[in-house]
């Protein structure tokens, strides 16, 4: 999940994406409050969400340990460079597989965490995608636990 506001530029790997709606197409995320990526997005009201492969597994894993609030654009400091999407004008990653640009609709606390709803505003994806991911194509980074960074699972 990436978001911009201002000049600031901050991003963190998510497990708690979901799709909520397919028409109009919605998806939810849960934030810890503290977390600086969730601030930007609630500032500027919309974020990006994207798969990325699993050779950007360390890079996920700088994004997960650090804090966006020390630096101006964490993505750029973690070696993943991006662009402002078309639609939105979020941080859409180079190395994405696929990306939607997302705008918040409505936030609700839920136990510790908030959960964000937006709705998809745009959506691409690379030629792994056609209807369904072809993994012979697309190697992407599955979340098997933390242990100092991401624990992949290697088996495929
Ligand atoms: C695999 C993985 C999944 C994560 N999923 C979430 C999540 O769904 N929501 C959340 O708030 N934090 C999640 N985190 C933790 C944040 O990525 C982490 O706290 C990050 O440092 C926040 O950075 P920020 O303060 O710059 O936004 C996850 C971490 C990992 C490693």
């Amino acid at each position: 999940m990436a978001a911009k506001a201002g000049v600031r530029v901050s991003a963190m790997p998510v497990v708690s994406y979901l799709s909520v709606s397919e028409d109009p197409p919605m998806v939810a995320v849960a934030c810890a409050p503290r977390g600086f990526t969730y601030r930007l997005a609630r500032r500027a009201r919309c974020f990006s969400l994207s798969v990325v492969g699993r050779e950007n597994a360390s890079a996920l894993s700088k994004l997960a340990t650090a804090s966006g609030a020390r630096v101006k654009d964490k993505l750029a400091e973690a070696g993943l460079r991006h662009s402002e999407g078309k639609r939105l004008g979020v941080p859409v990653l180079e190395a994405a597989l696929a990306t939607l640009e997302c705008r918040l609709q409505a936030t609700r606390r839920i136990g510790d965490h908030q959960l964000l709803v937006a709705r998809v505003e745009a959506a691409r994806a690379t030629d792994a995608f056609s209807g369904f991911w072809d993994y012979r194509r697309y190697r992407p980074v599955l979340y098997a636990g933390w242990q100092d960074r991401l624990a992949e699972y290697p088996g495929y």
